[in-house]
């Protein structure tokens, strides 16, 4: 017989039926007559509750069902009369695929706290909480791909391995497969990249922008939606040295359309999780954050506040609140200034654009007045930084200029200043940071909650 889900199960009106479920005990409880076992397979936040008659099955094989233990019943799915569950599986027959020693399995009481479970992350996802958080983590992902498909614009997949720093900060981890111990030097005794696998310096990809600007002005609208590396030493709750990224591209699009197509694609986010999450939602909500719920609503139905830097810092300057960081026009904005805009000031996300130049990255359209740049930051409540992105410098002349100006070395990307010198076109894009959305989406507070295997400076387990 077909082995049903238990969230098919549940949802199903075929009581009286025989069924087959597999998946791991969470709790088994009872008394002289009878056991009742709360199985989870994954499939949704709901148990199904089996019940053991206790004449029909041997004590032995009883006292190895315990928390953690992996079983499959055969038996017939009837109508519960108790509370809490429409259905429940009488067992019939009961095959023990695994135990587990309640002496060693780290799972046992409910009510870890998130800290316990990250050092033992490798069993976490056996957990209600990171149960919802990884189903929630694939609906977003599969949300992505829907919009932008039926949205026009491509999959486009970039390279991991590149030999350019888009952001331009530094913050990469180098590929090699030189000897550590024994590097090849030139005659300066300089390390001889030459000798190494690609015949120069490689980095894992800090972003897919470059290359996916290529793709815009080609294709029209791609997004390309994988893993970046970021070597920042910072431990802070939203940041992580491995993490998804998504990156539209568009030609044609100026600042004003990146903004609708962000806030746009935002929205469609959260209203489908909203719309295909809800029992994971709602257990969110009521287990780690009882505003969970009202703030997402909250976001699809109102719209986003735009914002210029300039007009952002002279809101900090007269909040007279005493900040950690300064707040003066030039200043890159920390995440408690974020805050206060989004949380305090105009209780809304706020698009803040035409940043100093100075702060941003090399290839953002410049202002004509010489001292901003179409930048435009997505700032949320509880995460600051959303999403980060811009218009592009479309003129062959005024890029170089800005990359010789930050000391770059040209022939790096020759291949993206080239585009501007062929059929340059007007074009913009952003990346979302796919982690910082599940934060939001979860209504958890660090990063490292939100992936199933986290990498963050000193830690790299599992
Ligand atoms: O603002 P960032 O650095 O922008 C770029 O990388 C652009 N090339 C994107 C583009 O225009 N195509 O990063 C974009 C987003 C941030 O807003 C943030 O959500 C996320 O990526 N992000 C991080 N998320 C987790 N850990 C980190 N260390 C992150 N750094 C950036
Ligand atoms: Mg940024």
């Amino acid at each position: 017989m077909k082995t049903r889900r238990i969230v098919e199960l549940l949802a199903s009106a075929e009581v009286d039926s025989d069924v087959v479920v597999k998946g791991w005990v969470r709790t088994k409880r009872g008394n002289k007559n009878v056991a009742f076992i709360a199985l989870n397979d994954g499939s949704c936040v709901k148990n199904v509750q089996v019940v053991v008659d206790l004449q029909k099955f041997g004590d032995e094989q009883l006292r190895q069902i315990t928390t953690g233990a992996c079983l499959r019943v055969d038996g017939r799915l009837v109508a519960s009369p108790g509370s809490g569950q429409g259905v429940e599986v009488q067992a019939e027959k009961i095959e023990i695929y695994g135990t587990a020693d309640p002496e060693t399995y780290p799972l046992q009481k409910k009510g870890h706290s998130l800290e316990f479970l990250r050092e033992i992350a490798y069993l976490r996802p056996r957990t209600n909480t990171f149960g919802a958080v990884l189903r929630i983590r694939h609906a977003m992902a599969f949300a992505i791909h829907e919009y932008f498909h039926t949205h026009g614009f491509y999959y486009f997949h970039t390279p991991i391995i590149t030999g350019s720093d888009c952001e331009g900060a530094g913050a990469m981890f180098s590929v090699t497969t030189m000897d550590l111990n024994n590097v090849p030097r030139n005659e300066e005794g300089k390390v001889d990249f030459t000798q190494d696998f690609f015949g120069k310096p490689c980095n894992l990809t800090v972003s897919g922008q470059l290359e996916g600007e290529l793709g815009a002005l080609s294709l029209g609208r791609i997004y390309t939606f994988g893993p970046t590396f970021r070597a920042e030493n910072s431990n802070t709750v939203r940041h992580a040295s491995e993490f998804w990224m998504i990156e539209p591209e568009a030609a044609f699009y100026e600042l004003e359309d990146n903004m609708e197509l962000a806030e746009d694609f935002l929205k469609y986010l959260i209203r489908y999780a909203l719309e295909h999450c809800r029992e994971d939602l709602e257990f969110m909500n009521k287990m780690w954050d009882p505003e969970l719920l009202d703030r997402l609503n909250f976001v699809v139905a109102n719209d986003f506040k735009r914002l210029d830097y300039t007009e952002g810092i002279e809101i900090l300057k007269a909040s007279g609140r005493k900040f950690e960081f300064p707040c003066e026009w030039g200043d890159d904005l920390q995440s408690e200034h974020e805050r206060y805009l989004v949380e305090e000031h105009f209780k809304r996300p706020v698009i803040l654009i035409n940043y100093p130049k100075a702060i941003k990255a090399f290839y953002m359209k410049q202002n004509e007045d010489g001292r901003t740049v179409r930048a435009m930051d997505v700032l949320f409540p509880k995460i600051g930084e959303i999403i980060g992105g811009s218009e592009r410098e479309n003129d062959y002349g005024k890029l170089c200029a800005r990359v010789r100006e930050l000391g770059m070395n040209e022939k790096d990307i020759w291949w993206y200043l080239d585009t501007r010198k062929w059929g340059s076109a007007p074009h913009s894009g952003f990346g979302l940071g796919f982690d910082r959305l599940l934060m939001f989406v979860t209504g958890l507070g660090n990063i490292r909650d939100v992936q199933p295997f986290p990498r963050t400076p000193k830690n790299a387990e599992f």
